[in-house]
């Protein structure tokens, strides 16, 4: 992260290091955890008061809380965004982005390839609110044109999308929905504020699953929101306060202490991923590589235009389908068989019995989730170990 925060002086290492920090009378080094759900007042003309909004001190942790409220500065530090409100999960902050500003009679446009629950919030969950979608090829441009409507309120996707890698052009994106008067949403887990910062393209509001390479080591579930000042006051602040989907305060100080080493690790993961990408790409027994930041990756230049490394992501697909891609996840030794991603242990999925099993058979076949893809999670071992335990595999099948 060697670029700078138009609104800091201080460039994004720096900011990932000390961003947010708030100090208790202490003088502690590290962060404090304030494990409270709530605060006392002084008298009761001081809690009438905070309540009235006269004096900007906390109130309850569903609220805001002070280790939250770190990390969600912090985070607005590397992403160069007005404000932030932390959730307790990615799909909390998915779905928070969307309700909160979506009301019957509204109209949403989003990319077909999305993570499974992603689309079940488009898909399912708005039209039962009234809001209706259209789902659409989000690499061509044209497409996004033709589906808005007059009532059209929220362009949606995700880039890098979860699994298949198609990388959707931001900037293009971003200026369709700011003609048609519509909010571009951007779900950037795959890239992480690291390699991609969707802000800078035109994005309105970005939202984390926290819990992938933000945390990094597996350990909490936590998402996150950030956007335009009005957005947060006007629509998102108040939706989450009185619904509840609050970050826990222990989730906030891993993810906070965690972002201290974000820099440093998705530029080992994505350093890792590349040479895995390379070693399966040779193999005759794989019938198809995805990496962004290889050249045989069709979006090769937008991905590289828009990201600074390839991510940690790597999907291949196994020539023999479903019997060929179990055996293949059965014989790995150090790569772990898990649905989760961004970790700094190697994980493999097969998307089309886990994370995208709800997708009927010809919306997987649409969206390139054949029998035979596997996604891979490129950890922190060493590469070396990566590649042998990959073509160690690879010989069982
Ligand atoms: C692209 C994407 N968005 C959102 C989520 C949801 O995150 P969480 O599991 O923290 O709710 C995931 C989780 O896998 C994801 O891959």
């Amino acid at each position: 992260m060697s670029r700078s925060n138009a609104k800091s002086p201080y460039r994004a290492r720096t900011l990932a290091v000390h961003g947010g920090t708030v100090r208790s009378q202490f003088g502690e080094t590290s962060e404090a955890m304030f494990l409270t759900s709530g605060y006392v007042y002084d008298s009761a003309e001081a809690a009438e008061a905070r309540f009235k909004g006269e004096d900007d001190g906390f109130i309850y942790s569903r609220f805001a809380n002070p280790t939250v409220r770190m990390f969600e500065e912090r985070m607005i530090a590397l992403e160069g965004a007005d404000d932030a409100r932390a959730t307790a999960t990615g799909m909390a902050a998915v779905t928070a982005s969307m309700l909160c500003q979506l009301s019957t009679g509204d109209h949403v446009v989003a990319a077909k390839a999305l993570f499974g629950s992603c689309r079940y919030i488009i898909e399912d969950l708005l039209p039962r609110f009234g809001v209706t979608c259209t789902l659409i090829d989000g690499t061509d441009l044209d497409a996004w044109a033709d589906a808005v409507q007059p009532n059209t309120r929220v362009f949606f996707l995700e880039t890098p999308s979860n699994p298949t890698l198609e990388i959707i052009d931001l900037k293009g994106v971003a200026d369709i929905a700011h003609k048609a008067g519509a909010k571009l949403v951007v779900d950037n887990v795959f890239a992480t504020p690291v390699l991609q910062r969707p802000m800078e393209f035109g994005a309105d509001i970005v939202v984390y699953s926290a819990t992938k390479h933000i945390d990094g080591q597996g350990r909490c579930l936590g998402g996150i929101v950030l956007g335009p000042q009005e957005f947060i006051d006007d629509h998102l602040a108040n939706f989450l306060r009185q619904t509840g989907p609050s970050l826990s305060p222990f989730n906030a100080w891993v993810m906070l202490k965690s972002l201290e080493t974000l820099d440093l690790r998705v530029r080992e993961h994505a350093r890792n991923a590349r040479c895995v990408a390379q070693a399966l790409e040779a193999s005759s027994k794989i019938v198809r590589t995805l990496y962004p930041g290889l050249a045989s990756h069709p979006q090769h230049k937008l991905a590289m235009a828009q990201m600074e490394l390839g991510g940690n992501i790597v999907a291949f697909e196994i020539a023999g389908g479903k019997a060929a891609a179990f055996r293949f996840a059965n014989a790995l030794q150090i790569v772990k068989i898990s649905n989760n991603l961004g970790d700094a242990k190697s994980l493999i999925t097969h998307p089309a019995t886990t994370t995208h099993q709800r997708l009927d058979e010809a919306t997987q076949t649409e969206l390139g989730i054949t029998e035979g893809l596997l996604r891979l999670s490129v950890g922190l071992e060493d590469p070396s170990d990566l590649v042998d335990d990959l073509n160690r595999a690879l010989a069982a099948v």
